[in-house]
C-alpha cells in the first residue's frame, strides 16, 4: 500500500487519513468518530455488551480509532475486553500523534490514545485492568489463528481500492475467526459483499448506516439459539 499521505478533517471536525493515490480515506469524510461510534461501537460493541469479556478482532487497525473508542467503552462500562488489531501497514508516530481524537473527545490528555498507539506490536500489553490489546504487524491474507473472537469490526478499504479484501475467501476466513453466534460489523454495504457473507455462513442484516451512508452491515455466525446477552 502507497504511504503518499495527507491529514484531513471530516465533517464532525474528526481528523481522518487521505490517500491520494487511491482517492480513498481511512474514515468516512461525513465523521470519522462519527462513522466508528455508529458502526463498530454501538452496532457491533454495544450490540454484545455485557458478556463476561469481550474479544475483539480488527481487521485493519490504522489509526486506532475503533481500539480506542473501545477502550473508553470499557472503562465507562467495566467490560472486559481482549483486543486484537491487525494491520499490514502501521502508521508512523509522526502521522498519528496529528490525529488528536482525545482533544475531539473532550478528554484533557491523549495519553489514553498513546498507550494504545505507542504499544509494542507483536506483544499482548494490559493497557487498564480491563482492556487487554495485541496488535499484530501482517496481512490479512497471510495471518493464520486459532484463536475464535466474539466479534470482528471489519474496517478495510472499500471494495473499489481493495475488491480483493471483501472476497468469498477472506469471508470464510472471517467465519472460521469467529466463535459460535460471533458477530462481524462493517460500514460496507455492499451486494457481493452480502452475497459472499452469506456463502460463507453468516446471518446477515442491513442496518441504517452513519450520517451519509444509507445501510451498514451486521452478519453473525448464528445458532438458533442466540441471544445478544
Ligand atoms: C479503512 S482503513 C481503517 C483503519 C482503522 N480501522 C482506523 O480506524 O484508522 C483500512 C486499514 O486496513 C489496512 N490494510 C489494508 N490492507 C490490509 C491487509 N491486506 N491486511 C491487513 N491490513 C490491511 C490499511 O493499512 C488501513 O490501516
Amino acid at each position: 500500500m502507497n504511504k503518499n499521505i495527507e491529514i484531513r478533517t471530516t465533517k464532525d471536525g474528526s481528523k481522518t487519513i487521505y490517500l491520494p493515490d487511491f482517492d480513498e480515506n481511512y474514515h468516512s469524510f461525513h465523521g470519522a468518530i462519527q462513522e466508528a461510534n455508529h458502526v463498530f461501537i454501538k452496532n457491533g460493541l454495544d450490540f454484545l455488551m455485557h458478556r463476561d469479556s469481550i474479544s475483539i478482532f480488527e481487521m485493519g487497525f490504522g489509526t486506532g480509532l475503533n481500539a480506542f473508542l473501545s477502550y473508553l467503552r470499557s472503562k465507562d462500562s467495566n467490560q472486559v475486553i481482549q483486543y486484537v488489531g491487525l494491520e499490514a501497514y502501521p502508521l508512523d508516530k509522526h502521522i498519528y500523534s496529528e490525529m488528536a481524537y482525545s482533544r475531539q473527545l473532550g478528554l484533557v490528555s491523549e495519553q489514553f490514545y498513546f498507550d494504545l498507539m505507542d504499544a509494542k506490536w507483536g506483544q499482548f500489553i494490559d493497557v487498564s485492568e480491563n482492556f487487554q490489546l495485541l496488535k499484530i504487524k501482517s496481512s490479512i491474507e497471510e495471518w493464520e489463528s486459532d484463536q475464535k473472537f466474539d466479534l470482528i469490526y471489519f474496517d478495510a478499504f472499500g471494495p473499489r481500492v481493495q475488491t480483493e479484501m471483501w472476497n468469498l475467501e477472506i469471508m470464510v476466513k472471517m467465519f472460521k475467526l469467529l466463535k459460535t453466534n460471533g458477530v462481524l460489523v462493517t460500514y460496507c454495504a455492499q451486494g457481493q459483499f452480502k452475497r459472499n457473507l452469506k456463502e460463507a455462513g453468516f446471518e446477515v442484516n442491513s442496518l441504517p448506516g452513519p450520517p451519509g451512508k444509507r445501510e451498514m452491515t451486521r452478519a453473525i455466525k448464528i445458532n438458533k439459539n442466540f441471544t445478544t446477552n
